[in-house]
């Protein structure tokens, strides 16, 4: 696949996800190496749909530890259960914060950081890395980023 994104001109969220799932996929397909593929993974998401911050954390030696992300930095390591992160990775399930400073224990980053969803990456049923995603604006998460964002990592599943 060539290495440029088309990104929709649509400001319709939806749209834009139509047009970059298929691209998600073309990009990962036929290469192997998983800290290429999360990278552009997370390159993609944030060219196409202008999020503050977008990456994984890889569960090593019980803990998360960060992966490839874009955005500014973040904090490199994160204790089962604690914050957004730790808790969907403890609960394996999605958690979306329309506020993050409502959400007890959330490890802020950023004070920029306003809502946040995170998506844990099941693997023969273990957690093995979550997608975190972070907006700068409160409540920005909804159904179509959960139902596109869960269609990434199903991806990320079968490569993983
Ligand atoms: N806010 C996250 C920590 C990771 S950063 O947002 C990149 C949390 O509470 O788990």
């Amino acid at each position: 696949m060539a290495e440029q994104l088309h990104i929709a001109e649509s400001t319709d969220k939806v749209e834009r996800y139509k047009t970059l799932l298929p691209q998600i996929e073309s990009l990962v397909h036929g290469e192997k190496d998983l800290t290429a593929n999360l990278a552009n993974i997370a390159a993609a998401l944030r060219q196409t749909m202008n999020f503050f911050w977008v990456g994984f954390y890889l569960v090593k030696e019980n803990q998360l530890v960060l992966g490839p992300f874009q955005g500014p930095i973040a904090c490199t390591r994160i204790d089962f259960g604690r914050g957004v992160c730790g808790t969907s990775w403890k609960e394996m399930k999605v958690i979306r914060v329309d506020d993050v400073e409502k959400f007890p224990g959330h490890i802020a980053c950023s004070s920029d950081s306003k809502s946040e969803i995170v998506l844990p990456v099941i693997k023969d049923g273990k957690v093995i890395m979550v997608l975190d995603v972070d907006s700068d604006r409160l409540s920005d998460f909804d159904d179509h980023d959960e139902a596109a964002l869960r269609k990434v990592v199903g991806m990320v599943e079968r490569f993983a």
